[in-house]
């Protein structure tokens, strides 16, 4: 596996494999990997001859007062997990890199509509730091495919319709989230959880498994669904930030007429706050 920082070598050995007929996948990171971001990585190994990852943690999708610094950093175990993989390029920019004339006059990709609400509601700025910094990666891999998970799935609608909007040239796969056996579904942020914690964090996926139940044998009654979700989670000891249910392809409020839903939830346990997701077809 080739470890690269700078944008030339970057291009240069991308430029070679295009002139060889070779495809790429891409898999964009903020490290702390684990078996969720393994996923993601063994996807694109099986759509494209050769796979880049990026590993950076980008400031410009951080609000003032969330975790940038205390963000988990864990590079050689990162890079050790990926080369396992068969990995072929590992990209780790320094923010200077990324943004050498800071973020006060930087440039952004702003993404209406399904950027707002939900954790766009919850984390102002977000998204646009998460599209500015996807595209600005899409530019320097020129991927054929770039593959996503979609633990984060108003991410991936973010991503999609920015790919679809902007016209740039790459397939976009989500990739189904991974789970703990106990239904908790994997991130970087359940590091910051004690056992204990994690145990109780399963309410969040129980909350959503059991509206999806009610959704499947035809319970329409949104709002109630809403509340008592919301209940279940005080009661579990988590602080609800928002449990929704939108139709799954704009993210826009569930109506009667629809049949493909996502759940979308996150609740703060202690100061961590955990975000999942559920699709439903009826
Ligand atoms: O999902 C993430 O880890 C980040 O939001 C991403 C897509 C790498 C952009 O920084």
């Amino acid at each position: 596996m080739q470890s690269i920082t700078e944008i030339k070598s970057l291009r240069s050995q991308i430029k070679a494999w295009r002139q060889a007929g070779l495809s790429v996948a891409f898999v964009p990171t903020m490290g702390n990997l684990h078996r969720g971001h393994f996923s993601l990585v063994e996807k694109a190994k099986n759509v494209a001859d050769k796979v880049v990852v990026s590993i950076f943690v980008n400031p410009m999708q951080f609000g003032a007062n969330e975790d940038l610094d205390n963000y988990p950093r864990t590079l050689s175990e990162d890079k050790q997990g990926l080369a396992e993989l068969g990995t072929d390029i590992v990209f780790t920019p320094s923010v200077d890199t990324i943004y050498p004339n800071g973020l006060g006059e930087q440039s952004f990709v702003d993404v209406p509509g399904v950027s707002l609400g939900y954790c766009g509601g919850s984390r102002p700025g977000h998204f646009k730091g998460v599209a500015t910094v996807v595209t600005k990666l899409f530019n320097l891999v020129q991927p054929d495919y770039a593959c996503f998970g979609e633990k984060d799935f108003q991410q991936l609608q973010v991503i999609k319709t920015m790919t679809r909007d902007l016209s740039i040239p790459v397939e976009i796969i989500g990739v189904p989230t991974m789970r703990e056996i106990s239904g908790l579904a994997m991130s970087s942020r359940n590091g910051y959880l004690s056992d204990e914690q994690k145990i109780t964090a399963t309410a969040l996926f129980k909350a959503l498994t059991h509206c999806a139940e009610q959704l499947k044998q035809g319970n329409k009654d949104f709002t109630a669904l809403k509340t008592r979700a919301k209940q279940s989670l005080e009661q579990a000891g988590l602080k609800p930030d928002y449990f929704e249910i939108a139709q799954r392809d704009t993210l826009k409020t569930a109506t009667l007429d629809d049949n493909h839903f996502v759940i979308l939830a996150a609740a703060f346990l202690g100061s961590v706050r955990l975000i999942d997701n559920m699709q439903v077809d009826i």
